[in-house]
């Protein structure tokens, strides 16, 4: 396969890329779609839900032939997805049983900064340990966690380590959109590495500064996967776990689907799709209806016509067979009534990404663990501009993110965003030579990263800190 070597020029090719390592093909049978555990966690006396989460290595037989080395949260790849409620007090004890330090990070989630697992909150290599105890705070919505250790995040993230979180409402259970998980509920998380002859996933051989690729294909660490439908209507929860490849989805036959929820909730209204970019951070809940389909049902597919997941007939039972609508999501504070007042608005703040591989920055500077960037204050909303300096011809997309909060997005170069992006976000696709307007509340204190989630990027320094206080 084509791998672009460092220090190529190759950075106007990488433009709007899903195709800078293209995927091969792997002969080998197709396997059922790994479902990770489900974790629902256990009440203690005090009323807090006790998560249990170790961060380990093993190995797993991921592909014909040797084992892979690999690391994985209680189990030996990825990790079980933590089944959380609105209103729940977590704790959740961590352990680390690595051969390096770790951390926990909460992508998402909006917790205080002292929990958020950023590079400032290390777990000691070989069984060192942590509690977190914080109020889950935020609707109904798919989140993830990942490490995020001063210099290893992309490396861990590569080796395995990432899950899901998916946090309940109630006024979304009452909506009755499919929630049975593993059945018409189901995670997809999106992953792509390159295998060596002995099956294994090196990080360093596979390194590239302006992002790692992989040319296979794997989704919740299965290759070449097929679920069987046993609902008429099914939900997917996609996350985009790639370290730097941006995702292009659509349904085999151009059917189209709804998107339900963007990274933080529900959007505005469902929103019919026939295709859907993923950016690395981002998630997405989108809804198929297969109820249509007498035979075969169509598979998920990229743009360049990659199969992510086949979809084998099941029972296909009756779920309930409309796809809920709601109309104006009511948390929401962008809306028709008040965009046009944030469209004017004078930036409170101006983040610039700019640069490429080891030479990217943010507003000019390189990331400091000794220097904060940026002040807000606790409680308050700003208007944040997000610029993507590379130029339009030559750039990349950067895909920008804060922890702690979520967001909401304004205009994209002064007009307003597409329907899928009127929700909540904490990970925005900022493309070269644009300016991504967004308006952020801020309701958690301390000290947060800011960061490009091409993790390589975020290595090289193509991050910031935030106090908000
Ligand atoms: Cu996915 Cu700084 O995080
Ligand atoms: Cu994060
Ligand atoms: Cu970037």
């Amino acid at each position: 396969h084509e791998i672009m070597q460092p220090g190529m020029p190759h950075h106007g090719m990488r433009h709007g890329v899903d195709d800078v390592v293209k995927f091969q093909t792997i002969q080998q049978a197709a396997r059922p779609l790994a479902i990770p555990p489900l974790l629902e966690g256990t009440l203690n006396e005090q009323g807090r839900t006790v998560f249990n989460i170790v961060a380990q290595a093993g190995e797993n037989q991921l592909k014909d032939g040797d084992a892979t080395k690999t690391y994985g949260y209680n189990g030996n790849v990825l990790g079980p997805v933590l089944s959380m409620k609105q209103g729940d007090k977590v704790s959740i004890h961590l352990k680390n049983t690595l051969p390096e330090e770790t951390t926990f990070h909460w992508h998402g989630l909006v917790v205080p900064s002292d929990v958020d697992g950023g590079p400032h909150h290390p777990i000691a290599a070989n069984g060192g340990t942590g509690q977190i105890d914080f109020t889950v705070n935020q609707e109904a919505s798919t989140a993830w966690f990942h490490p995020h250790a001063m210099g290893t995040t992309a490396s861990q993230v590569y080796k395995g380590l990432a899950g899901l979180i998916r946090i309940e409402d109630e006024e979304q259970t009452k909506l009755g959109l499919p929630n049975t998980y593993g059945v018409d509920d189901i995670p997809v998380i999106l992953q792509d590495r390159n295998f060596t002859v002995n099956n294994q996933w090196d990080y360093k051989t596979s390194y590239e500064a302006d992002g790692v690729y992989g040319d296979t294909l794997l989704v919740n660490g299965t290759i070449n996967p097929y679920f069987k439908v046993n609902a008429k209507i099914m939900r997917l929860r996609l996350l985009n776990g790639s370290n730097a490849r941006n995702y292009t989805l659509q349904l085999s036959d151009g059917a189209s689907f709804r998107q339900i929820a963007s990274d933080g909730g529900l959007l505005e209204t469902p929103v019919t799709m026939s295709t859907l970019t993923l950016a690395p951070g981002e998630r997405a809940e989108v809804v198929m209806d297969f109820s249509k389909y007498e035979g075969q049902l169509p598979a998920l597919v990229t743009a360049d016509g990659t199969v992510v997941l086949a979809f084998e007939r099941g029972t296909m039972s009756d779920r309930g067979t409309n796809i809920p609508q709601w109309q104006r999501h009511k948390n929401l504070t962008v809306n028709p009534n008040t965009l046009q007042e944030s469209m004017m608005a004078k930036a409170d703040k101006t983040v610039v990404m700019a640069g490429m591989a080891e030479a990217v920055t943010i507003n000019g500077q390189k990331f400091s663990m000794d220097r904060i960037d940026l002040t807000s204050k606790l409680g308050s909303t700003e208007i944040w501009d997000i610029i993507n300096a590379d130029s339009a011809m030559m750039g990349m997309m950067h895909p920008f993110h804060i922890h702690g909060v979520q967001f909401e997005v304004v205009s994209r170069n002064g007009k307003p965003v597409a329907p899928n992006e009127q929700g909540f976000k904490d990970t925005i696709q900022v493309e070269p030579g644009e300016t991504v307007r967004i308006k952020v509340h801020f309701t958690q204190p301390g000290v947060f990263m800011v960061h490009c989630h091409i993790l390589e990027h975020e290595e090289n320094g193509m991050m910031i800190q935030l106090l908000v206080k």
